[in-house]
């Protein structure tokens, strides 16, 4: 099965709509993200690398919590979007993270590695763990955030959980993107050598008219033809699952990000 890179077209930066679907990103999921780095224990003077950074959302604030003293490095394989952000504090690092090597850095060793929603596109995403490992200082944590699809089954409209399930699948047959990724967490962080290992789950709400529901409205759409291709769901069904998603009075369970961390020994 050939399958393309993410980001070459689907859900590429130069793509129309792409800048405020990812901007969204930040704006749904950094709360969370924020919290369970927080809970980590960060301080200021620490060194941090945030992979696939995308436009840097939580590389900025790493590098306000890290201080003046500390250091923050933001990889992204585009970094279109970090180089026009240009965040005070943060250094770009323009690599794919399946090739990129500590060598390429001014020192090894980071007390912070964070990778949210990157993961789940990479095709060697276990190969990719055991590389973010290996940068860890010693006691440094890693973690990694990817969602999982709670809306299949605890959607109330059976358009919304048919669209989802087509798109886990378009994901996966057009991109190698593996939305189940992330249920077998935390176990590839106790694989990749990790101690203190934990995770949590944090499920942001659609509300019609939210951002939440703007950005998978956003993340749906850009993929609506390999969606249909997969025959599990037509047109019409397409349009009628967001017009529900949509719809001001919705209130539902979102797709469910799941965060897992551990420590280097
Ligand atoms: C869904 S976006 C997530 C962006 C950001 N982590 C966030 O949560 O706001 C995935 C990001 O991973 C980057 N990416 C995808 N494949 C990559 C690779 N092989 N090496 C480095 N970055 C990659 C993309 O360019 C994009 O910025």
């Amino acid at each position: 099965m050939q399958t393309e890179e993410y980001g070459s077209r689907l859900y590429g930066f130069d793509q129309p709509l792409e800048r405020e679907r990812i901007a969204l990103i930040g704006e749904v999921f950094d709360p969370y993200t924020r919290r369970r780095i927080t809970d980590l224990g960060l301080l200021p003077g620490r060194r941090c690398l945030d992979v696939g950074a995308g436009p840097g959302t939580v590389a900025a604030w790493l590098a306000d919590q890290a201080g003046p003293d500390g250091e923050v490095i933001a990889l992204d394989r585009d970094t279109s979007l970090l180089n026009e952000a240009a965040h005070s504090g943060v250094q770009i690092w323009h690599a794919d993270v399946h090739t990129a090597t500590d060598d390429e850095l001014p020192k090894p060793g980071f007390d912070l590695v964070h990778a949210r929603l990157t993961l789940c596109h990479l095709p060697q995403r276990q190969e990719v763990l055991s590389r973010l490992v290996s940068w860890l200082a010693p006691g440094g944590h890693l973690i990694v955030s990817d969602v999982i699809n709670t809306m299949a089954a605890a959607s109330p409209q059976p358009a919304v959980r048919t669209l989802t399930q087509a798109y886990d699948h378009a994901l996966l047959t057009t991109l190698d993107s593996d939305l189940n990724y992330a249920r077998a967490y935390p176990a590839p962080l106790i694989d990749a050598g990790l101690t203190d290992v934990d995770m949590a789950a944090d499920v942001p709400l659609v509300r019609g008219n939210s951002p939440t529901a703007r950005f998978w409205e956003l993340t749906f759409t850009a993929m609506r033809t390999e969606i249909i291709a997969t025959g599990l769901i037509d047109g019409a069904g397409f349009d009628a699952a967001i017009a529900h998603l949509t719809a001001p009075r919705t209130h539902e369970l979102g797709y469910t990000l799941v965060s897992a961390w551990g420590r280097a020994a």
